[in-house]
């Protein structure tokens, strides 16, 4: 077997390692770790980080004997910035991850951060993109009228929620819904695109380079 051959092989039988930054209640985290128990996914999670100390999802990771930190985020409320953007940088630059997965991280992530990760960074975000970018989508979605509404994992860039897309699912929008039905749809379907995703790359099917700018996959 010559050498690219078993470079393969072994990086095949070493579990992907993943960091997880999140703010809220971590029902994406907990996803991705119930593929990995099951063996869906030969990955592990080795850091989970908060911008928010009283996070459910670092209560999750700490009960499935994760490492779980939470960061300050200061002096901002919406980005990661200056000395804040530091220590994170410092925390997985220390954890070495594969892959960084913001799962529901409300932050808007900088150049520095990126620039650190280029390529490695990956998002999940609550609409169609290119459509919906930002916050409130489901109820930007329903007061628009649209028929149909989804999820989308893409590669994180400088435009917020406008890297590559790597996977989409869409899920209808029904006459009676409001933006907590339609939120329930959607979080359903993200739980199933975000591992698939993580698989993708960590099998060496799509990286930032590689990808169209088109979903690859459509569920
Ligand atoms: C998800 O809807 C995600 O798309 C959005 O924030 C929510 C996070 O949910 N960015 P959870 O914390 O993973 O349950």
């Amino acid at each position: 077997m010559d050498q690219g051959a078993w470079k393969a092989l072994i990086n095949k039988q070493k579990p992907f390692k993943l960091a997880v930054l999140v703010s809220g209640r971590g029902s994406n985290l907990r996803a991705i770790q119930e593929n990995i128990k099951k063996g869906n996914l030969n990955a592990i999670i080795t850091l989970v980080i908060s911008d928010r100390p009283d996070a459910l999802a670092l209560d999750y990771a700490r009960s499935e004997g994760i490492e779980a930190r939470y960061i300050d985020p200061a002096p901002y409320k919406t980005k990661l910035e200056g000395t804040a953007e530091n220590r994170y940088i410092e925390a997985l630059q220390k954890a070495q991850p594969d892959l960084i997965i913001l799962a529901g991280f409300m932050r808007v992530i900088k150049r520095a951060f990126i620039d650190a990760f280029r390529g490695r960074i990956i998002n999940i975000h609550p609409s169609l993109l290119p459509k919906y970018p930002g916050l409130h989508t489901h109820r930007r979605a329903i007061e628009a009228g649209e028929k149909e509404s989804g999820c989308t994992v893409h590669f994180v860039n400088e435009q917020v929620d406008g890297g590559k897309r790597i996977i989409q699912a869409r899920v209808p929008i029904r006459h009676n819904d409001d933006e907590k039905t339609l939120a329930a749809r959607v979080l359903k379907k993200e739980h199933e695109i975000f591992s698939e995703a993580i698989r993708l790359i960590s099998e060496g099917k799509i990286s930032e380079n590689n990808c169209p700018d088109r979903p690859i996959r459509w569920i």
